[in-house]
């Protein structure tokens, strides 16, 4: 379970979030939603501390994963980021193998002789393996967009996080992809407690468990039409991103 206390975060004097308490409980899938710049990669970014090198970056309140606060002076980042994984919306591979990308994150950590088994299983959990099991050896550059999006996400599995945070993950994808993606990620809440950001409402209201909307640096959950049953659904997405009704 992750839970922002009270939690402030600002590059220099502009301030992107203010005094949020919320939570994502385990096993679930939350989405998040929220207008381009809200600050919702900065919420991702946060929660594996990849804003501590950006030199104007602040932060007040606390982040808890599990009950720790992932900002006091003793966490282990590294240890950190096995733990909580995350993909971006431009799939990021390195100019190495299939089988090198699958394995990157755990190339040190696991025999030689395990890995196989390994970059087969993660490979399979994102429906990759059938298309790919003839050509590991090929660099993954040679892979279509909605490919080399699968397979980051199973080079994130493969480090076996418990937390999977996804940054529009399909928003560069044909619907096919899309589709294949969000089978998948249903698929893995069993196992994971997702945060998922996403500009499309319907993929939220029809994957996630709850979905929050980020706004005017606050983040607050979405009022469904079932909560106002006088409102449509579209009115009320209206309403929660500010827009003129
Ligand atoms: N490294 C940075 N330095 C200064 N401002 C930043 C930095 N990264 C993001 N911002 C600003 O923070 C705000 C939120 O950005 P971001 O979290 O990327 O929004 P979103 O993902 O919702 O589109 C934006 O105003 C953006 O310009
Ligand atoms: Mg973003």
């Amino acid at each position: 379970m992750i839970r922002f206390v009270n939690f402030s975060a600002a590059f220099g004097e502009r301030n992107i979030v203010q005094d949020l308490t919320f939570s994502l409980p385990a096993n679930s899938i939350t989405a998040l939603i929220g207008a381009s710049g809200s600050g919702k990669t900065t919420l991702l970014r946060t929660l594996c501390r990849m804003n501590d090198r950006i030199k104007n970056f602040r932060i007040a309140g606390s982040v808890l994963v599990d009950g720790v606060d992932i900002y006091r002076p003793e966490t282990d980042v590294y240890a950190l980021r096995r733990k909580v994984g995350i993909i971006f919306q431009k799939p990021c591979v390195f100019p190495k193998s299939i089988f090198d990308n699958v394995i990157f994150g755990v190339r040190e950590r696991i025999s030689r002789r395990e890995q196989p088994d390994r970059v087969e299983k993660v490979l399979r959990e994102v429906f990759l393996w059938e298309e790919v099991k003839d050509r590991l050896g090929e660099k993954a550059t040679t892979l279509s967009q909605g490919q080399q999006q699968r397979l980051t996400l199973a080079r994130t599995l493969a480090v076996e996080p418990q937390v999977l945070l996804m940054d529009e993950p399909t928003s560069s994808l044909d619907p096919k992809s899309t589709a294949a993606i969000e089978r998948l990620v249903q698929s893995l809440k069993n196992r994971h407690t997702i945060l998922w950001v996403t500009h499309q409402h319907a993929q939220a209201q029809s994957i996630a468990d709850q979905v929050l909307v980020i706004e005017r640096g606050q983040v607050s959950p979405l009022r469904t039409p079932m909560a106002r049953p006088s409102t449509s659904s579209t009115q009320v997405l209206q309403n929660v991103q500010g827009c003129p009704e």
